[in-house]
């Protein structure tokens, strides 16, 4: 049995994801020189952060489409892709993943990006995380084109603005769970015990305070991605982007890392983008955006989902 090592006293500041080690190309040590993230600020602005717009943040007055939000006139837009498309090989082996996507996500939503195998989910999610580049089109975060940002620039936003969940954790076998979790936080220049305590506290956040010092292999797949996703939060993110991150676990455990991130969207405000394949992605999201060979094929309300999935259980019984 692991005991915590030092007591932690809950500032309140545990939030923040960041880039993983060896999962967001480009967030190398000393890549956000004095950007060590502000305590207490959950998905708030990031001071001194080089990638904001000059025209500052920018709103756009919902007209109660297909798929916008319904909630108030105008809403914050956190991403927007712009026609984007990804060809991959060359010449007849051409595969188009993406074929002209177009999305505008808002701040605080929590949407889901459910397709068939193959239709471009993990693809999209490179785009709109920075880790890829569109061969067509464009991907605005917070309306700054990332094609503009120079390397430090896309550096910052990976460390800083956006956390990465992946699905085969990407976690350092010989680091203990607490050293996944504080290393992205090094990067970003947070001082070690703050780190620490930290990084203590996200453990705590996602039900793993007593396994700190278990390395990845002396945990289970689900406790692994419970470390994945502190890792993600700790330099406090406004985004969060999640490939499969119940593809591995079985149901009661997927169950759980659905309901650790819908608090961390709830109650932290955390923009989350995620790519599944799991439906139970229907109930905790606010929409879903249904990809299907490469193109958009759809955005949905949740609520409109729940209403045809009732129907069709009113018309089977
Ligand atoms: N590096 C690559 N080189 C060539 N083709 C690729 C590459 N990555 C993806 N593809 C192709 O692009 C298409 C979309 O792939 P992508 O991984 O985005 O699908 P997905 O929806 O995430 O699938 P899954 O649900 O199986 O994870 C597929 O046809 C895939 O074979
Ligand atoms: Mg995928």
């Amino acid at each position: 049995m692991n005991t915590r090592p030092t007591p932690t006293p809950a500032p309140g500041n545990t939030h923040a994801p960041g880039s993983a080690p060896g999962s967001a190309p480009g967030s190398a040590p000393g890549s956000a020189p004095g950007s060590a993230p502000a305590p207490g600020g959950v998905a708030g602005e990031s001071a001194g952060d080089p990638t904001a717009s000059a025209s500052g943040t920018a709103t756009a007055t919902v007209a109660g489409g297909e798929g916008e939000p319904r909630e108030g006139a105008q809403r914050a837009v956190i991403i927007r892709t712009l026609q984007v498309k990804r060809a991959y090989g060359l010449g007849n082996a051409t595969v188009w993943a993406l074929r002209g996507v177009d999305v505008t996500i808002y701040r605080g939503e929590l949407i889901s990006v459910l397709g068939p195998s193959g239709s471009g989910k993990s693809t999209f999610f490179n785009m709109i995380g920075a880790l890829d580049t569109p061969t067509e089109g464009r991907v605005l975060i917070d309306e700054v084109d990332v094609a503009q940002l120079s390397a430090v620039e896309l550096a910052f936003l990976r460390c800083h603005k956006i956390g990465y969940i992946f699905q085969s954790y990407n976690l350092i076998s010989y680091m203990t769970a607490l050293e996944n979790v504080t290393v992205p936080m090094t990067f970003a220049g947070v001082a070690p015990e703050s780190a620490r305590r930290r990084g203590l506290d996200l453990l705590d956040l996602v039900g793993l305070a007593d396994r700190w010092s278990h390395r990845p292999l002396e945990m289970s797949g689900g406790q692994q991605q419970r470390v994945a996703i502190a890792r993600a939060l700790c330099n406090q993110p406004r985004i969060l982007l999640a490939d499969e991150p119940t593809a591995n676990l079985d149901l009661n455990t997927g169950q759980q890392i659905l309901d650790i991130l819908q608090r961390i969207n709830k109650q932290r405000g955390v923009t989350i983008v995620c790519a599944s394949h799991d439906h139970r992605m229907l109930a905790i999201s606010d929409r879903i955006m249904w990809i299907r060979d490469g193109r958009l094929d759809r955005i949905e309300h949740r609520e409109d989902v729940n209403v045809r999935v009732g129907r069709i259980g009113e018309h089977a019984s």
